[in-house]
């Protein structure tokens, strides 16, 4: 399997791809109408069928996590789009926002009907202005077409859509911080249950999805179920946005089927960057386990790359070559996770202040191979007893360059220096 399968990145390239004209005469808005034609039970009905998985992260089915709305309820339903994206190597939905703001409003409208949602909105970061004034324009343009507010198209349906711009913090992508900060309080994760489907965003039942998840539902109702689950792999069905970065020839956007290997779009990309080698990787952003070039040939899907000890994540695809030191590469993401830490917990606030602390003396050699034992102690207390997944996070890159680079901790320890740092030796043969 060595094709892209371009989709939400098909007109990416046409200058005019961000505005209403340019995604009407690539076929956009036709969904819509169809999905309007239908009864909003068939709509989620597809969507299960099609065997889309939730593009945040976590993979949870789609249609399922629709289906899991109560019936009927006292107050309204909510549809949150999580456009937060804030993860070290993580950068599909912000370019997809910026080429094609259009496919996100579409699908925002059906999904919003299948649900019986008469409220929507987009919660993004707020540092990326230009994606903002982007969405919001799409938004205004969708307005004045009649694909959005009362009566939809003449059929009746109602929906009003807002752009909520966060304040920039990790946690507010955790859904139910995001819900708390899209409530005007300060972002901090809820206690679940109740999970939002049930009470979500001002108590109401709630759907929250992924820009990606919701952008690709558009082209699950033209296209049909079917079509959709035939790409990808048994479980891990469809196409997704791959990102690479990092030392790689032509890093970007490449779109494919879920399975597609590492190596596969390596060759698209253009390889490693010239005359150097690939020494590790993350699979999916920073917060899953790294990966050697042993890896390689492993399908990114959701079932391979976690039975092969990490998690396909967000598709983040970051590229390091011998020229890295992983312990300064893990040292970096410790400080990320210790700034961005909300606090709530002792495992996770403590946890990861002490990882900083540890990781900035062992980069400067200043340790021996009993703090890796006390790292990886530190780590089973940070894992699994956080009250949220970014303290189980913080620890992957932590315990699994221990696992696969112990060496190289251990020689900043013997050399008293980082191995990399030119003033203490030219780069480490063993990296
Ligand atoms: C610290 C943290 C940050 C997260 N950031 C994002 C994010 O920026 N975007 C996102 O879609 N999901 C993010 N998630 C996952 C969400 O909690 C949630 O699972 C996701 O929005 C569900 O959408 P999906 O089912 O379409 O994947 C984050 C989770 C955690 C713990
Ligand atoms: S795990 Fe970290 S980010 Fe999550 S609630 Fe605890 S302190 Fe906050």
């Amino acid at each position: 399997m060595t094709t892209l399968t371009p989709i939400l990145t098909k007109n990416w390239d046409q200058p005019d791809s961000y505005t209403l004209a340019g995604y009407e005469r690539e076929g956009g808005y036709r969904a819509l109408r169809t999905a309007l034609g239908m009864e909003p039970d068939a709509i989620v009905q597809t969507v299960k069928d099609s065997g889309l998985r939730g593009r945040g992260g976590a993979g949870f089915p789609t249609g399922m996590k629709w289906g899991f709305l109560p019936p009927s309820s006292p107050n309204p339903r909510y549809l949150v789009v999580n456009a937060d994206e804030s993860e070290p190597g993580t950068c599909k939905d912000i370019p997809l926002m910026m080429a094609n703001p259009h496919v996100l409003v579409e699908g925002v409208i059906i999904s919003a009907y299948a649900i019986k949602s008469n409220h929507a909105f987009i919660y993004v970061r707020g540092e990326v202005l230009h994606v903002i004034r982007r969405l919001q324009r799409a938004v205004e343009e969708a307005y004045e077409a009649g694909y959005l507010g009362r009566d939809v198209l003449g059929s009746g349906y109602d929906l009003e859509l807002v752009v909520h711009t966060g304040a920039g913090a990790y946690i507010c992508g955790e859904e139910t911080a995001l819900l708390d900060s899209l409530e005007g309080y300060r972002g901090q994760p809820r206690l679940k249950p109740p999970f939002p489907a049930v009470a979500g965003l001002y108590g109401g039942p709630t759907v929250i999805n992924n820009v990606e998840s919701i952008s690709s539902v558009p082209s699950i109702v033209a296209n049909g179920a079917d079509w959709f689950a035939s790409m990808g792999t048994e479980k891990s069905q469809g196409f997704g946005i791959f990102s690479l970065s990092g030392h790689v020839t032509r890093p970007g956007q490449y779109e494919a089927p879920l399975g597609i290997t590492l190596r596969e779009l390596l060759d698209m990309a253009g390889g490693v960057r010239a005359g150097h080698r690939l020494k590790f990787w993350t699979p999916g952003g920073s917060s899953t386990p790294i990966f050697t070039d042993e890896h390689l040939d492993v399908p990114l899907d959701f079932e391979s790359v976690g039975a092969a000890g990490s998690m396909l994540g967000t598709r983040a695809l970051q590229i390091f070559d011998e020229t890295v030191c992983v312990v300064r590469a893990v040292l970096r993401w410790s400080e990320f996770y210790a700034h961005e830490s909300c606090g709530k917990c002792t495992p996770c606030r403590e946890g990861t202040y002490w990882y900083k602390q540890m990781l900035k003396r062992l980069e400067a050699g200043q340790g021996s191979e009993e703090d890796l034992e006390t790292l990886l102690d530190l780590s089973d207390n940070i894992l699994g007893r956080s009250f949220c997944a970014l303290g189980d996070g913080a620890t992957s890159p932590v315990v699994s360059s221990i696992k696969l680079f112990r060496d190289e901790y251990l020689r900043h320890f013997e050399l008293g220096g980082c191995p990399f740092d030119p003033a203490k030796s030219t780069l480490w043969a063993g990296a």
